[in-house]
Order: structure tokens, then C-alpha cells, then sequence
């Protein structure tokens, strides 16, 4: 039976910083972020934004189509947890007004959990094909000040139908995975930044194709020939290009540089704007790959590379369907991105260290998003959210 995702919709903050407004600051040459790293901008949440109506803004236009009712499940991927008991899909689940006839759960495993929440409602889905599943993956990623992660930060979630007969990326069962045991990237529970070992984990990124892919070629027929376009995850774009180069490599597949650049290129102008949002990234560069691909996607392969620090990776494909158009939001994600606000660096720097009160007490908070949802206010440890 053909099982896969049938609408897929992202949300991003509205407003951003250059990052040669970063490096104007730091007094370095702002193509160091542009092209050697593959980013100009970064999307920053504001005070009244988190991953909860992040998410709820990105899964607002699904739930709309297909009604309330319809929706059997919502399975939640985050690396931004708001509470350690709660799952933050509860709340989305409220705002959005699901059926209380339904499963929610959050799942964890850095960047990679989107993935594993895909294969679970494919699974969900194909023992019962009527009942389709949400996925939504939504995180903001937060690095030191004046650390090598800095420019790699930014904000987004994705949310995605899974159903039978979907219309967008009919999904293969044949995955190829990788789990280490590895401190690359991680986030004790009393930070609110992520530590990591940059240059580490690129490496363990690229490691974890190669043993992925191999695992792959076990499991599937699939060659890599097979193949028309691939979508990595994307902590920066750059990572896609070094990733793309050693699969081909890999591959003995002799292609040009221009061929190699030609297979991932549509995947990264979305996140290059946006930056990293962890578990949304490479499902966001999907999106991107099929709203700007100057190509009739109809029928093409999509290998995807999931990967998350720690670190769990996962290589697996897709088949676009025909008239997948119909089903994109294109004009909507194009007007978001289009739409923002560029913040000045001390702007930018009065955002990244404000911190969510703890006292208990009652704060509201200031109305500055433009999204439908917004957490109005924290009072005696419970957030407030609100639908507009
Ligand atoms: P860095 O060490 O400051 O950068 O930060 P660099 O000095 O290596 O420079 C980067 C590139 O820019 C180099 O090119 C330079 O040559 C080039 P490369 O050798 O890589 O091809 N460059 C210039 N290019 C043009 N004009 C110039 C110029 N100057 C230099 N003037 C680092 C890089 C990745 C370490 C940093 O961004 C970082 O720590 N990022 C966070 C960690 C990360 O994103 N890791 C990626 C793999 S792990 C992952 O993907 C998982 C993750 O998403 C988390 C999760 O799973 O939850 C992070």
C-alpha cells in the first residue's frame, strides 16, 4: 500500500537577523557566513513565540483542510522541550482543536526525531489507512554568544500529514540507519544552549551517511543512480554540499560539480534563510526543494538523510507523486519569508538573552508575533497560549 506524506506546511518567526549584521559585529568578512557556511540569515523567535505555536501556525492550514475530526494522532519532535512531563503536542493539540479522541505524544532524539515520527505514523497508518497521522517537528535552536555555533541558530516547524494514497511523497519502507554513542552536540537539562564540538560533528555527520548509506544498500534494491534529488539535514547549507560530494564520492558516480550542485541546490533557499530549526530542518528543505525546483518533480526520487547528534541517522527515499502542486503552499511560505523583519544586532541581542520568568508569578507577555497563536502569558509556572 502506498503510505507517505500528504500536505506538508512550515511556520517560521517573523523576524531575523543577517548574518552580516553578526559579522559586521565580530569585525569578519561576512562571506565567511554566505559562502563558507552556506547562510544569510537567521530567524529569531519572539518573546510570545515557542515551539508550541510554532507549531500549532505551521499545522494551522493542514488541520483546516482536513477538518478536526480528521486527524487519529499527533506525534510531536522536539530538541526545544517546554516541560520535562507535558508533551508540548497537548497544547497544539487544544489550540488546534483535534478530536479528543486521539493519541499525543513527544518524541526525542536531537535533529532526527521528525524522522522517526514519520516512519511511526507510516507504520500507524498503513494498519489503519483511514486514520491519518500528524507529524510536527518544531524547535529553536539557541547557541552561545561569540561561539562557532552562533551563526548556525534560528527558529521553524514543520508539519506534515501522513496518510494513505498521499498526494505529496509516497514513502519506501526501506530505510538505512546508524546509532553512536557520541558527545557531538547535547544539551544538558539546566542549559538552555546547546554545547557542541563543531568540527567533531560535522565529521560524525558525514560518518553517519556513509555507515547509513551502506545499511541502506543492504536493505534496498535502490541504487544511487536511482536517485534524482537529495535532501540532507541542514544545520548550515554548506553541510548538504560536503554531504552530497562524499556520497558521490562513495558512489564512484563521476558526476560534475555542477551535476552534484544541480541535486541539492533547490533543497537549501528556505533553510538558508531561516537557519537551523533542528528536527524541521531537512523536512523545511524538502518543502523548499519542491516549491522552487524549476523541474516537474512528478515521479522523481528523493533520497533524505536524517541525522541527529548523539547521534541516530537514518537514509531513505521517496517518490513524488504526480500533481504534488496541487497540494503545496508555496504562495503562503514564500509570503512569510518575503514578509519579516530584519532586527538590528541590538535587537537581536535584547531577544537572545531574554529568559522565561521562574518566580511563579503572573507575566504577561508582550504581543509581538504575527501568527495566530501566540503565548500570551506565564503565570504560577503554566503557559498561556491563545488563538487569535
Ligand atoms: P567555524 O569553525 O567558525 O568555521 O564554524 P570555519 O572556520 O571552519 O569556516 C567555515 C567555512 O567557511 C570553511 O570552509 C572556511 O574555509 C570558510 P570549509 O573548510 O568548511 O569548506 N570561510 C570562508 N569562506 C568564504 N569567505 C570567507 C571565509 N572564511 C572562512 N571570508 C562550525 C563551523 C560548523 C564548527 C560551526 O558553525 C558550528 O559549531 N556549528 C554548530 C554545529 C553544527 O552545525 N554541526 C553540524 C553537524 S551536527 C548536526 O547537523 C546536528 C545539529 O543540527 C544538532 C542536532 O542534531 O540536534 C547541529
Amino acid at each position: 500500500m502506498s503510505v507517505g506524506i500528504d500536505e506538508v506546511s512550515f511556520y517560521t518567526s517573523g523576524q531575523f537577523l543577517d548574518l552580516k549584521t553578526l559579522a559586521q559585529h565580530q569585525g569578519i568578512d561576512p562571506n565567511k557566513y554566505y559562502d563558507g557556511i552556506g547562510q544569510e540569515k537567521m530567524a529569531m523567535p519572539s518573546l510570545d513565540e515557542d515551539i508550541v505555536t510554532l507549531a500549532a501556525n505551521a499545522a494551522l492550514p493542514i488541520v483546516e483542510r482536513v477538518g478536526r475530526d480528521a486527524i487519529a494522532g499527533l506525534l510531536f519532535a522536539t530538541e526545544t522541550g517546554i516541560d520535562q512531563s507535558k508533551a508540548a503536542g497537548v497544547y497544539v493539540h487544544r489550540l488546534l482543536g483535534l478530536n479528543s479522541n486521539s493519541r499525543v505524544v513527544e518524541l526525542k532524539q536531537a535533529c532526527y526525531s521528525a524522522t522517526a515520527a514519520i516512519q511511526m505514523a507510516c507504520a500507524m497508518v498503513a494498519r489503519q489507512p483511514a486514520r491519518p497521522i500528524l507529524v510536527i517537528a518544531s524547535d529553536v535552536a539557541r547557541y552561545d554568544l561569540q561561539s562557532p555555533g552562533e551563526a548556525t541558530q534560528g527558529c521553524g516547524a514543520v508539519a506534515m500529514l501522513i496518510s494513505d494514497n498521499p498526494r505529496i511523497l509516497e514513502i519506501a519502507p526501506e530505510v538505512g540507519n546508524h546509532t553512536e554513542d557520541v558527545m557531538d552536540f547535547w544539551r544538558p537539562n539546566y542549559r538552555s544552549n546547546a554545547l557542541v564540538d563543531g568540527k567533531y560533528s560535522t565529521k560524525i555527520y558525514l560518518k553517519s551517511l556513509k555507515r547509513s548509506w551502506e545499511n541502506f544498500t543492504e536493505q534496498s534494491s535502490v541504487t544511487y543512480a536511482d536517485i534524482d534529488y537529495f535532501c540532507y539535514h541542514l544545520p548550515f547549507g554548506k553541510m548538504a554540499q560536503k554531504a552530497h560530494s562524499q556520497l558521490a564520492r562513495v558512489n564512484k558516480s563521476g558526476q560534475t560539480p555542477e551535476q552534484l550542485e544541480q541535486q541539492i541546490e533547490p533543497t537549501l533557499l528556505y533553510n538558508r534563510a531561516i537557519g537551523n530549526s533542528y528536527t524541521a530542518s531537512m523536512y523545511i528543505g524538502l518543502c523548499s526543494l519542491l516549491e522552487n525546483s524549476s523541474q516537474d518533480l512528478s515521479a522523481k526520487r528523493i533520497g533524505l538523510f536524517s541525522y541527529g547528534s548523539g547521534c541516530v541517522a537514518e537514509f531513505f527515499t521517496g517518490v513524488v507523486q504526480p500533481g504534488y502542486q496541487a497540494a503545496l503552499h508555496q504562495q503562503k511560505h514564500q509570503r512569510l519569508l518575503r514578509e519579516r523583519t530584519e532586527l538590528s544586532y541590538e535587537e537581536y541581542l535584547k531577544l537572545y538573552h531574554y529568559a522565561n520568568p521562574t518566580d511563579g508569578g503572573h507575566h504577561e507577555l508582550p504581543e509581538q508575533t504575527q501568527g495566530n497563536f501566540r503565548l500570551a502569558a506565564i503565570s504560577e509556572h503554566k503557559r498561556e497560549y491563545i488563538a487569535r
